[in-house]
């Protein structure tokens, strides 16, 4: 049996349902909404409109589909500025998985081809998928990630605190929060009491912001 099955979510985009993990990629309530509101509006969209920076380094954790990337590197074309894009995924997916979201109805033509073409070839190297848009995947265990490379953004996208809570623990939220710059952004769709004190107690100052449709709350934090 396939442990990833396709499901429509409640805006019509598509998200996938891991039957390992007994959780999907996304919001039911909207894959594109969820994303759009919790990565690019209060994480990438904020931080551009605050520093005005001529390029973006993002650090992703869970790659997954691409969604993120996908909506991140449409964001920055549209606004002009250069994307370095990291993803770290225990699990990738397979480009013929991948060929399936149907996010291509939600990019430019160009993009969603350049990055299926290339995003094998991003596993074993950076890859220029336009050329002020790089996306570097990592196939590996967060906790086996490491880089001399600081980030201006976080999208921290792991499976809820109910599935994988090892993902949410403090041991590997101090290991991701040390690849974050000063005064770079750390964002995330849930919060809790723990993630806030373990945030604080890493430097960061914390939001509780509203959350995307179907989630009260989530969670941006700022490292001090
Ligand atoms: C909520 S999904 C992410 C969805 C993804 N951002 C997207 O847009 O499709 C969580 C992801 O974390 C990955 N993951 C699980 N454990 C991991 C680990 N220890 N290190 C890195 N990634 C992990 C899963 O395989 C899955 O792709």
């Amino acid at each position: 049996m396939a442990t990833n099955a396709f499901v429509v979510t409640a805006d019509g985009s598509k998200t996938l349902f891991n039957a390992e993990i007994g959780e999907h990629y996304h919001s039911k309530h909207g894959a594109v909404q969820e994303s759009r509101h919790v990565f690019i509006g209060m994480g990438l969209s904020y931080f551009l409109d605050l520093h005005q920076p001529e390029s973006v380094s993002i650090l992703e954790i869970g790659l997954g589909t691409g969604l993120n990337f996908l909506l991140s590197a449409d964001y920055c074309i549209r606004n002009q500025v250069k994307l370095d894009y990291v993803g770290v995924e225990a699990h990738p997916l397979s480009a013929e998985l991948i060929a399936q979201t149907g996010y291509n109805e939600y990019v430019s033509a160009a993009l969603w081809t350049s990055f299926l073409t290339q995003y094998s070839n991003s596993w074993s190297s950076p890859q220029v998928i336009r050329p002020d848009c790089v996306l570097t995947a990592k196939d590996r265990e967060i906790l086996h990630f490491t880089t001399g490379k600081r980030f201006d953004i976080l999208y921290f996208d792991a499976f809820a605190s109910t599935r994988q809570p090892e993902m949410w623990s403090e041991e590997t939220l101090r290991h991701v929060c040390s690849f974050i710059k000063t005064d770079g952004v750390f964002v995330t769709y849930a919060i809790t009491g723990h993630l806030k004190r373990t945030l604080k107690g890493l430097g960061f100052s914390v939001e509780k912001l509203p959350g995307a449709p179907g989630k009260r709350e989530m969670l941006r934090a700022i490292k001090i």
